[in-house]
């Protein structure tokens, strides 16, 4: 058995963030997005991991290495153009080289893990299986159709009238039959957007009378691809875990509740941090406060500010900030701090694509 983890795409949704980091490696409760699927795949004891990257590979590659890290070899696969789902499939074949696979896309955050559908894969063999979870938006999603006896007809991208409540997420199980929907004349074909769809996998195999099995998925799913959905997953995965680890320093004046996680180095002198927060390595937080939902990454240095429900990347600088600073998502070495001025006025080195709220 292997698996397969699509790590390409462009993260347009997550721009200006996506234009220096692959979306794969934003941080999510203080961990590159990327490594929740991967750890999937690991627990269920999979030992061969294709990764599909873009010209992101260099990131990605230095994160991950060889995998014997995690007593496992990693194999990365170019996609040089994106083209769908299931073309992540056709690229993969050579590396597949005839075992059954699991599919799981790399952005994609299972709260429970993916052992209940693979342990049904593994036990039933079908030629593919198809997981499914309820979502309240399913008509932005693939939706599988029963008939009358629930037998899986078809899967159907993004319908505008579903016939149920499921959706199917970025997890899919195939045997090395699957690689025949790319042959011949019967061979699966880009969808009016361009693109080789997952549904249309599915949708061979059941037309070539494959056994195709369902599983239902059990706990919560996340694709953080837009910055509100990244702070909801951030505080979701901080409500299941809320550990409390003290690596760095407290002084005296600083008042911490539980579920702070404060890495190696850092450092917090009178300030009030309420969790769950996590906060890297080699972090200074001075009079400030840091309140529920927060992730701060390394080389940060917060002074005089206060912070909630929000994601900064490496060496973010916050100085004298007088207002709360919420909702946000802040990428790498960036500044924001107040200036003596008398007459308000406002400074900005802003890219692309950024948004900007100030008070009235
Ligand atoms: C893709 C798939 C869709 C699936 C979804 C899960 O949609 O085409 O079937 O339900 O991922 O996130 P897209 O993100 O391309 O809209």
């Amino acid at each position: 058995m292997k698996a397969i983890i699509a790590a390409g795409g462009k993260g347009t949704r997550l721009y200006p963030l996506t234009f220096t980091s692959n979306k794969h490696m934003l941080p999510i409760a203080n961990k590159p997005l990327l490594l929740y699927s991967f750890e999937d795949i690991v627990r269920v004891g999979i030992k061969e991991i294709g990764i599909i990257v873009n010209e992101a590979r260099p990131s990605i590659e230095n994160l991950f290495g060889d995998g014997s890290k995690w007593g496992v070899k990693i194999t990365y696969i170019d996609q040089f153009v994106a083209k769908g789902l299931a073309h992540v499939v056709k690229i993969s074949e050579q590396f597949i080289n005839g075992d059954s696979f699991v599919y799981h896309l790399g952005d994609n955050i299972f709260t429970k893990g993916i052992k209940k559908p693979f342990d049904k894969f593994k036990k039933v063999k079908p030629d593919a299986l198809l997981t499914i979870i309820e979502h309240d938006e399913n008509y932005r999603l693939g939706v599988p159709f029963f008939d009358d006896k629930g037998k899986l007809v078809r899967v159907v991208e993004k319908p505008k009238n579903p016939p149920n409540r499921f959706g199917i997420p970025g997890l899919y199980m195939f045997s090395p039959k699957v690689f025949e929907a790319f042959q011949g004349k019967d061979a699966i074909k880009p969808s009016p957007r361009g693109e080789l769809e997952i549904v249309d996998l599915y949708n061979y195999m059941l037309k070539k009378g494959y056994k195709v099995e369902v599983a239902e998925l059990e706990g919560q799913w996340r694709d953080p691809g837009k910055f509100d959905d990244s702070l909801e997953a951030n505080k979701l995965l901080m409500d299941l875990d809320k550990r409390t680890e003290i690596k760095g320093s407290v002084d005296k004046n600083s008042k911490l509740s539980d579920g702070v996680v404060l890495g190696k180095g850092s450092k917090v002198i009178n300030s009030q941090i309420v969790g769950p927060v996590r906060i890297g390595n080699n972090v200074e937080i001075r009079n400030s406060y840091i309140g529920p939902y927060t992730a701060i990454g390394s080389d940060c240095q917060l002074v005089n500010c206060k912070v909630e429900y929000s994601i900064f990347l490496e060496d973010v600088n916050i100085v004298d900030v007088k207002g709360k600073i919420e909702a946000s998502i802040i990428g790498k070495h960036t500044e924001i701090r107040q200036t003596k001025e008398r007459i308000p006025r406002y400074s900005f080195i802003i890219a692309d694509h950024c948004r900007i709220d100030l008070p009235f």
